[in-house]
Protein backbone atom coordinates (compact mmCIF):
# COMPACT_ATOMS: atom_id res chain seq x y z
CA UNK A 1 0.00 0.00 0.00
CA UNK A 2 1.13 3.47 -0.71
CA UNK A 3 0.69 6.03 2.07
CA UNK A 4 -1.66 8.90 1.17
CA UNK A 5 -0.13 12.36 3.32
CA UNK A 6 -2.27 15.45 3.09
CA UNK A 7 -1.85 18.75 3.86
CA UNK A 8 -3.90 18.12 7.32
CA UNK A 9 -1.37 15.74 8.18
CA UNK A 10 1.69 18.37 7.70
CA UNK A 11 0.52 20.56 9.80
CA UNK A 12 -0.35 17.61 12.99
CA UNK A 13 3.17 17.14 12.23
CA UNK A 14 3.86 20.82 12.70
CA UNK A 15 1.24 20.58 15.85
CA UNK A 16 3.17 17.65 17.14
CA UNK A 17 6.33 19.09 17.02
CA UNK A 18 6.74 22.42 17.16
CA UNK A 19 7.49 24.75 13.77
CA UNK A 20 10.72 25.90 15.18
CA UNK A 21 12.17 21.91 15.56
CA UNK A 22 10.07 20.66 12.77
CA UNK A 23 12.62 23.58 10.79
CA UNK A 24 15.76 22.21 12.47
CA UNK A 25 15.14 18.87 11.83
CA UNK A 26 14.11 19.73 8.26
CA UNK A 27 17.25 21.84 7.56
CA UNK A 28 19.40 19.20 9.32
CA UNK A 29 18.10 16.16 6.62
CA UNK A 30 18.70 18.68 3.65
CA UNK A 31 21.92 19.69 4.77
CA UNK A 32 22.80 15.44 5.64
CA UNK A 33 21.48 14.68 1.73
CA UNK A 34 23.81 17.86 0.42
CA UNK A 35 27.14 16.25 2.25
CA UNK A 36 26.11 13.42 0.34
CA UNK A 37 25.80 15.10 -3.28
CA UNK A 38 27.85 12.71 -4.86
CA UNK A 39 25.44 9.75 -4.17
CA UNK A 40 22.47 11.30 -5.99
CA UNK A 41 21.46 10.69 -9.63
CA UNK A 42 20.80 14.46 -10.55
CA UNK A 43 18.84 16.53 -13.27
CA UNK A 44 17.42 20.32 -13.59
CA UNK A 45 13.89 19.92 -13.54
CA UNK A 46 11.76 19.57 -16.54
CA UNK A 47 9.70 22.39 -17.56
CA UNK A 48 6.46 22.89 -19.55
CA UNK A 49 5.90 26.86 -19.35
CA UNK A 50 3.05 28.74 -20.56
CA UNK A 51 1.36 32.12 -21.30
CA UNK A 52 0.54 32.46 -17.17
CA UNK A 53 2.82 30.22 -15.49
CA UNK A 54 4.88 27.15 -15.54
CA UNK A 55 4.60 23.70 -14.28
CA UNK A 56 7.70 21.89 -13.37
CA UNK A 57 8.64 18.04 -12.49
CA UNK A 58 11.65 16.97 -10.38
CA UNK A 59 13.12 14.16 -9.80
CA UNK A 60 16.27 12.74 -8.08
CA UNK A 61 17.31 9.67 -6.77
CA UNK A 62 19.83 7.55 -4.70
CA UNK A 63 21.02 3.90 -4.45
CA UNK A 64 17.67 2.98 -2.14
CA UNK A 65 14.63 5.95 -2.78
CA UNK A 66 13.48 7.85 -6.06
CA UNK A 67 11.37 11.11 -5.52
CA UNK A 68 9.74 13.82 -7.79
CA UNK A 69 7.68 16.50 -7.23
CA UNK A 70 5.03 18.29 -9.37
CA UNK A 71 5.18 22.18 -8.94
CA UNK A 72 3.26 25.24 -10.93
CA UNK A 73 4.28 28.86 -11.32
CA UNK A 74 1.56 31.45 -11.53
CA UNK A 75 2.16 34.79 -10.08
CA UNK A 76 -1.43 35.58 -11.18
CA UNK A 77 -3.41 33.14 -9.10
CA UNK A 78 -3.92 35.35 -6.94
CA UNK A 79 -6.69 36.78 -8.55
CA UNK A 80 -8.73 33.16 -9.41
CA UNK A 81 -8.52 32.61 -5.74
CA UNK A 82 -5.37 30.10 -6.05
CA UNK A 83 -2.34 29.79 -4.77
CA UNK A 84 0.64 30.88 -6.82
CA UNK A 85 2.69 27.74 -5.60
CA UNK A 86 0.92 24.42 -5.66
CA UNK A 87 2.77 20.83 -5.20
CA UNK A 88 2.64 17.55 -4.54
CA UNK A 89 4.96 14.68 -5.04
CA UNK A 90 5.84 10.60 -4.82
CA UNK A 91 8.85 8.82 -2.66
CA UNK A 92 9.66 5.39 -4.36
CA UNK A 93 11.49 2.27 -3.36
CA UNK A 94 14.61 1.82 -6.00
CA UNK A 95 14.84 -1.70 -5.79
CA UNK A 96 11.12 -2.68 -6.76
CA UNK A 97 9.24 0.62 -7.88
CA UNK A 98 7.04 0.92 -5.55
CA UNK A 99 5.49 4.20 -4.58
CA UNK A 100 5.76 4.17 -0.83
CA UNK A 101 4.59 7.69 -0.21
CA UNK A 102 2.05 10.21 -2.40
CA UNK A 103 2.49 12.90 -0.09
CA UNK A 104 0.92 16.69 -0.30
CA UNK A 105 4.02 19.26 -1.01
CA UNK A 106 2.70 22.73 -1.25
CA UNK A 107 3.17 22.95 2.63
CA UNK A 108 5.84 20.97 2.07
CA UNK A 109 7.70 23.20 -0.14
CA UNK A 110 7.23 26.24 1.95
CA UNK A 111 9.36 24.59 5.03
CA UNK A 112 12.08 22.79 2.81
CA UNK A 113 12.25 26.37 1.40
CA UNK A 114 12.82 27.98 4.31
CA UNK A 115 14.58 25.15 5.80
CA UNK A 116 16.98 25.37 2.98
CA UNK A 117 17.70 29.08 3.18
CA UNK A 118 18.24 28.56 6.81
CA UNK A 119 21.29 26.27 5.91
CA UNK A 120 22.60 28.45 3.54
CA UNK A 121 22.51 31.77 6.33
CA UNK A 122 24.44 29.27 8.65
CA UNK A 123 27.28 29.35 6.37
CA UNK A 124 26.61 32.63 4.18
CA UNK A 125 25.24 35.17 6.29
CA UNK A 126 27.59 37.27 9.13
CA UNK A 127 27.59 35.93 12.06
CA UNK A 128 25.97 37.63 14.59
CA UNK A 129 22.92 38.79 12.08
CA UNK A 130 19.52 40.04 13.71
CA UNK A 131 17.64 42.13 11.00
CA UNK A 132 16.17 40.67 8.14
CA UNK A 133 14.14 42.85 5.06
CA UNK A 134 11.78 40.01 3.82
CA UNK A 135 10.54 41.79 0.03
CA UNK A 136 7.35 39.80 -0.95
CA UNK A 137 5.34 39.17 2.20
CA UNK A 138 2.51 36.17 0.21
CA UNK A 139 2.26 32.30 1.20
CA UNK A 140 6.29 31.47 1.75
CA UNK A 141 7.12 34.80 4.36
CA UNK A 142 5.90 33.47 7.28
CA UNK A 143 7.66 30.44 7.17
CA UNK A 144 10.65 32.17 6.16
CA UNK A 145 10.58 34.61 8.80
CA UNK A 146 9.98 31.84 11.84
CA UNK A 147 13.25 29.86 10.05
CA UNK A 148 15.35 32.70 10.45
CA UNK A 149 13.71 33.74 14.17
CA UNK A 150 14.43 30.26 15.74
CA UNK A 151 17.26 29.46 13.61
CA UNK A 152 19.48 32.11 13.22
CA UNK A 153 18.38 34.55 15.91
CA UNK A 154 16.74 37.50 13.58
CA UNK A 155 14.78 39.72 16.27
CA UNK A 156 14.16 42.44 13.67
CA UNK A 157 12.24 41.67 10.39
CA UNK A 158 11.54 44.92 7.61
CA UNK A 159 8.79 43.85 5.41
CA UNK A 160 7.81 45.01 2.07
CA UNK A 161 4.92 44.13 -0.55
CA UNK A 162 3.62 45.95 -3.03
CA UNK A 163 0.37 44.82 -2.43
CA UNK A 164 -0.39 46.49 1.37
CA UNK A 165 -3.14 43.15 2.44
CA UNK A 166 -0.54 40.36 1.94
CA UNK A 167 2.00 42.20 4.50
CA UNK A 168 -0.83 43.14 6.28
CA UNK A 169 -1.76 39.47 6.98
CA UNK A 170 2.11 38.34 7.94
CA UNK A 171 1.76 40.88 10.60
CA UNK A 172 -1.01 39.43 11.98
CA UNK A 173 0.29 35.71 11.17
CA UNK A 174 3.82 36.78 13.59
CA UNK A 175 2.18 39.75 15.87
CA UNK A 176 2.83 38.12 19.45
CA UNK A 177 6.44 35.83 18.36
CA UNK A 178 8.32 36.81 21.51
CA UNK A 179 11.47 38.41 20.94
CA UNK A 180 10.57 39.23 16.69
CA UNK A 181 10.34 42.86 16.22
CA UNK A 182 7.76 43.63 12.60
CA UNK A 183 8.61 47.02 10.89
CA UNK A 184 6.45 47.95 8.05
CA UNK A 185 8.32 49.83 5.47
CA UNK A 186 7.22 51.89 2.54
CA UNK A 187 9.62 50.92 -0.22
CA UNK A 188 11.84 48.21 -0.39
CA UNK A 189 14.76 50.54 -0.75
CA UNK A 190 13.41 51.81 3.33
CA UNK A 191 13.13 47.70 3.97
CA UNK A 192 16.73 47.01 2.75
CA UNK A 193 18.55 49.72 4.79
CA UNK A 194 20.63 48.56 7.50
CA UNK A 195 19.21 44.77 6.95
CA UNK A 196 22.05 41.94 7.93
CA UNK A 197 19.90 39.95 5.51
CA UNK A 198 17.83 40.61 2.80
CA UNK A 199 15.27 37.75 1.71
CA UNK A 200 13.20 38.05 -1.70
CA UNK A 201 10.44 36.26 -1.79
CA UNK A 202 8.31 37.92 -4.94
CA UNK A 203 6.26 36.34 -7.36
CA UNK A 204 6.19 38.18 -11.09
CA UNK A 205 6.42 36.84 -14.10
CA UNK A 206 8.96 38.69 -15.74
CA UNK A 207 12.42 40.87 -14.97
CA UNK A 208 11.86 42.24 -12.06
CA UNK A 209 14.39 44.39 -10.52
CA UNK A 210 13.84 44.08 -6.66
CA UNK A 211 17.47 44.91 -5.26
CA UNK A 212 19.50 47.01 -6.82
CA UNK A 213 23.18 47.36 -6.71
CA UNK A 214 22.82 50.57 -4.96
CA UNK A 215 20.87 48.71 -2.01
CA UNK A 216 23.75 46.65 -1.31
CA UNK A 217 25.37 47.92 1.78
CA UNK A 218 28.96 45.86 3.01
CA UNK A 219 28.52 42.65 4.63
CA UNK A 220 24.84 42.10 3.50
CA UNK A 221 23.77 38.10 2.74
CA UNK A 222 21.01 38.14 0.46
CA UNK A 223 18.67 35.27 0.47
CA UNK A 224 16.86 35.32 -2.92
CA UNK A 225 14.38 32.81 -3.31
CA UNK A 226 11.81 34.76 -6.22
CA UNK A 227 13.62 34.14 -9.72
CA UNK A 228 13.54 31.16 -9.73
CA UNK A 229 12.11 30.44 -13.60
CA UNK A 230 13.70 31.67 -17.04
CA UNK A 231 12.34 35.16 -17.52
CA UNK A 232 11.86 35.35 -13.74
CA UNK A 233 14.20 37.38 -11.78
CA UNK A 234 14.85 39.79 -8.61
CA UNK A 235 18.68 41.14 -8.73
CA UNK A 236 20.06 43.80 -10.95
CA UNK A 237 22.49 42.10 -12.51
CA UNK A 238 25.10 44.32 -10.86
CA UNK A 239 23.82 42.79 -7.62
CA UNK A 240 25.54 39.41 -8.55
CA UNK A 241 28.60 41.12 -9.65
CA UNK A 242 29.15 42.70 -6.44
CA UNK A 243 29.07 39.60 -4.64
CA UNK A 244 30.07 36.08 -3.86
CA UNK A 245 27.32 33.79 -5.16
CA UNK A 246 26.40 30.29 -3.61
CA UNK A 247 23.98 28.10 -5.63
CA UNK A 248 22.10 24.47 -5.19
CA UNK A 249 22.21 22.92 -8.29
CA UNK A 250 24.35 25.05 -10.87
CA UNK A 251 23.07 23.61 -14.13
CA UNK A 252 19.12 24.04 -13.07
CA UNK A 253 20.53 27.74 -11.74
CA UNK A 254 22.19 28.58 -14.64
CA UNK A 255 18.63 28.54 -16.60
CA UNK A 256 16.36 29.39 -13.75
CA UNK A 257 18.19 31.45 -11.10
CA UNK A 258 19.26 34.94 -11.28
CA UNK A 259 22.11 33.65 -12.85
CA UNK A 260 20.51 33.41 -16.15
CA UNK A 261 20.96 37.07 -16.48
CA UNK A 262 25.14 36.29 -16.46
CA UNK A 263 27.62 35.22 -18.77
CA UNK A 264 28.01 31.25 -19.07
CA UNK A 265 31.67 31.47 -17.29
CA UNK A 266 30.31 34.11 -14.11
CA UNK A 267 31.54 32.16 -11.11
CA UNK A 268 29.26 30.22 -8.72
CA UNK A 269 29.68 27.88 -5.71
CA UNK A 270 27.60 25.32 -5.14
CA UNK A 271 25.92 24.68 -1.62
CA UNK A 272 27.53 21.46 -0.62
CA UNK A 273 30.88 22.12 -1.51
CA UNK A 274 30.76 24.60 0.89
CA UNK A 275 28.79 22.17 3.55
CA UNK A 276 31.69 19.27 3.05
CA UNK A 277 34.56 22.38 3.63
CA UNK A 278 35.75 22.03 -0.01
CA UNK A 279 34.73 25.42 -0.73
CA UNK A 280 34.56 28.29 1.49
CA UNK A 281 31.54 30.22 2.93
CA UNK A 282 31.71 33.95 3.84
CA UNK A 283 35.20 34.84 4.17
CA UNK A 284 35.02 38.36 5.53
CA UNK A 285 32.98 40.40 7.82
CA UNK A 286 32.21 42.96 4.89
CA UNK A 287 32.11 40.50 1.73
CA UNK A 288 28.33 40.69 0.38
CA UNK A 289 26.73 36.98 -0.11
CA UNK A 290 23.70 35.51 -2.38
CA UNK A 291 22.07 32.59 -2.04
CA UNK A 292 20.44 32.34 -5.72
CA UNK A 293 17.87 29.97 -4.28
CA UNK A 294 15.87 28.30 -7.06
CA UNK A 295 14.64 25.32 -5.46
CA UNK A 296 16.25 21.73 -6.32
CA UNK A 297 14.87 18.04 -6.08
CA UNK A 298 17.23 16.81 -3.50
CA UNK A 299 14.96 19.09 -0.73
CA UNK A 300 12.09 17.76 -1.64
CA UNK A 301 13.89 13.82 -1.57
CA UNK A 302 14.53 15.06 1.94
CA UNK A 303 11.58 16.28 3.23
CA UNK A 304 9.60 13.32 1.59
CA UNK A 305 11.70 11.00 3.25
CA UNK A 306 11.28 13.11 6.88
CA UNK A 307 7.73 13.20 6.27
CA UNK A 308 7.76 9.57 5.69
CA UNK A 309 9.09 8.97 9.47
CA UNK A 310 7.69 11.15 11.65
CA UNK A 311 4.18 10.22 9.89
CA UNK A 312 5.35 6.66 10.58
CA UNK A 313 5.96 7.13 14.41
CA UNK A 314 2.75 9.36 14.83
CA UNK A 315 0.22 7.06 12.92
CA UNK A 316 -0.63 9.60 10.50
CA UNK A 317 -1.20 8.85 6.98
CA UNK A 318 -3.83 7.17 5.25
CA UNK A 319 -3.39 3.61 3.27
CA UNK A 320 -4.04 4.32 -0.28
CA UNK A 321 -4.83 1.56 -2.83
CA UNK A 322 -2.98 2.83 -5.53
CA UNK A 323 -1.33 0.03 -7.53
CA UNK A 324 -3.57 -3.18 -8.13
CA UNK A 325 -3.05 -5.98 -5.47
CA UNK A 326 -2.32 -8.96 -7.81
CA UNK A 327 -2.10 -12.63 -6.79
CA UNK A 328 -0.08 -13.40 -10.15
CA UNK A 329 1.77 -10.63 -10.95
CA UNK A 330 1.37 -11.46 -14.86
CA UNK A 331 -2.21 -11.50 -14.22
CA UNK A 332 -3.17 -7.80 -13.92
CA UNK A 333 -6.54 -8.68 -15.89
CA UNK A 334 -7.83 -10.40 -13.25
CA UNK A 335 -8.32 -6.98 -11.68
CA UNK A 336 -11.15 -6.23 -14.51
CA UNK A 337 -12.95 -9.72 -14.18
CA UNK A 338 -15.32 -8.37 -11.08
CA UNK A 339 -15.90 -5.52 -13.73
CA UNK A 340 -16.52 -7.22 -16.96
CA UNK A 341 -18.94 -10.64 -15.73
CA UNK A 342 -20.18 -11.09 -19.58
CA UNK A 343 -16.91 -10.85 -21.39
CA UNK A 344 -16.33 -14.28 -22.74
CA UNK A 345 -20.05 -14.46 -24.07
CA UNK A 346 -19.41 -10.99 -25.62
N1 LIG B 1 13.46 29.00 -4.55
C1 LIG B 1 12.55 28.17 -4.11
O1 LIG B 1 12.86 27.05 -3.67
C2 LIG B 1 11.12 28.60 -4.10
C3 LIG B 1 10.16 27.83 -3.41
C4 LIG B 1 8.85 28.30 -3.34
C5 LIG B 1 8.49 29.48 -3.99
N2 LIG B 1 9.45 30.17 -4.68
C6 LIG B 1 9.13 31.45 -5.34
O2 LIG B 1 9.00 32.41 -4.30
C7 LIG B 1 8.11 33.44 -4.72
C8 LIG B 1 7.09 33.69 -3.64
O3 LIG B 1 6.22 32.58 -3.55
P1 LIG B 1 4.84 32.72 -2.75
O4 LIG B 1 4.26 31.35 -2.73
O5 LIG B 1 5.07 33.44 -1.46
O6 LIG B 1 4.03 33.66 -3.75
P2 LIG B 1 2.83 34.66 -3.41
O7 LIG B 1 2.21 35.01 -4.72
O8 LIG B 1 1.98 34.10 -2.34
O9 LIG B 1 3.57 35.96 -2.81
C9 LIG B 1 4.38 36.78 -3.60
C10 LIG B 1 4.25 38.21 -3.10
O10 LIG B 1 5.16 39.05 -3.82
C11 LIG B 1 4.55 40.33 -3.92
N3 LIG B 1 5.25 41.11 -4.95
C12 LIG B 1 5.20 40.96 -6.30
N4 LIG B 1 5.98 41.88 -6.90
C13 LIG B 1 6.56 42.61 -5.90
C14 LIG B 1 7.49 43.68 -5.88
N5 LIG B 1 7.96 44.21 -7.02
N6 LIG B 1 7.88 44.18 -4.68
C15 LIG B 1 7.39 43.65 -3.53
N7 LIG B 1 6.50 42.64 -3.48
C16 LIG B 1 6.09 42.12 -4.66
C17 LIG B 1 3.09 40.00 -4.25
O11 LIG B 1 2.25 41.09 -3.96
C18 LIG B 1 2.85 38.81 -3.31
O12 LIG B 1 2.29 39.21 -2.07
C19 LIG B 1 7.53 32.97 -6.04
O13 LIG B 1 8.19 33.64 -7.09
C20 LIG B 1 7.82 31.48 -6.08
O14 LIG B 1 7.95 31.00 -7.40
C21 LIG B 1 10.75 29.76 -4.75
Amino acid sequence: MTTLITPADIARLVALHGLPALLQRLAAAIEADFRRWPEFDKVPRVASHSRLGVIELMPVADAEHYSFKYVNGHPGNGAVGLPTVMAFGVLADVATGTPLLLSELTLTTALRTAATSLMAARVLARPGSRSMALIGNGAQAEFQALAFHHGLGIRELRLFDTDPAATAKLVRNLQGVPGLALTVCASTAEAVRGADIVTTLTADKRNAVIIEPGMLEPGMHLNAVGGDCPGKTELHPGVLEAARVFVEYEPQTRIEGDLQQMPADFAVTELWRVLTGQAPGRQRADEITVFDSVGFALEDFSALRLVQQLASEAGLGQPLALIPALADPKDLFAQLRPKLPSLRAA
